[in-house]
């Protein structure tokens, strides 16, 4: 299969959101990654509900919301309703990780959860078989950006060889400091899917740049 690109819109011009989306589906791209940070799981804010349903007006690509907030269970079900194809968040931020999957699974939607950086892969433990996606941080969330961390690529191969083993259906999604530099390591550490921010949106052809990851 080939590898899937997503690029993150965190990366693009905040004035120009509609035009970004457009411009990710005429790049070639395979998903929109929207970065949904909540200034209290992460030292940063973007933006929440709202957009993505705004966006959802622009746009008939998946969009994969990555939910970087506290509590999430209280809000999946209203991302969900604004659009959202795909739901993703980190457990260690909610106080019900079930109830919240089974919401999303409840609207239709395709769930998934994540290892942030300073997470250990057993966070995932007990979900495997009920997820549609394994994101795994190569950079600590909060802010686009920052350099990939390799030490992180483990818990792909780890996600990799479970899902062989035991016949899990999740893909396999990385996030941050993804470039066309380390796209080898991710396909052969297992990866399905690639979020980009600034090595699509910096770049000065980003159309070829997806193409190079989409291997
Ligand atoms: C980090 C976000 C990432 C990030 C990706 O908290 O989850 O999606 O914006 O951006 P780059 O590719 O620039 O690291
Ligand atoms: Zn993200």
């Amino acid at each position: 299969m080939t590898m899937k690109v997503a690029p993150s819109i965190l990366s693009a011009d905040f004035g120009k959101m509609a035009e970004a989306v457009q411009n990710v589906k005429d790049w070639g791209a395979d998903w929109v990654h929207c970065d949904v940070m909540d200034g209290v799981y992460v030292p940063n804010i973007t933006f929440g509900m709202p957009m993505v349903k705004a966006l959802r007006k622009y746009t008939d690509m998946v969009l994969d919301v990555h939910l970087m907030i506290t509590k999430p269970e209280k809000y999946v079900g209203q991302f969900c309703d604004a659009g959202a194809d795909l739901v993703t968040f980190h457990p260690e931020a909610s106080d019900d990780v079930q109830g919240a999957l089974d919401l999303i699974k409840s609207k239709g939607k395709r769930c998934g959860l994540v290892i942030n950086a300073d997470q250990p892969f057993d966070i995932v433990d007990g979900y495997l078989d009920q997820i549609d996606l394994l994101l795994i941080m190569t950079v600590q969330a909060g802010f686009g950006g920052q350099s990939f961390k390799e030490d992180c690529v483990e818990k792909a191969r780890m996600g990799a060889r479970l899902r062989a083993q035991y016949g899990y259906e999740y893909e396999i999604e990385i996030d941050g400091g993804v470039s066309p530099k380390n796209i080898e390591l991710l396909k052969d550490a297992g990866a399905d899917v690639v979020v980009a921010g600034n090595s699509v949106f910096k770049s000065e052809d980003p159309a070829l740049t997806i193409k190079q990851m989409q291997i």
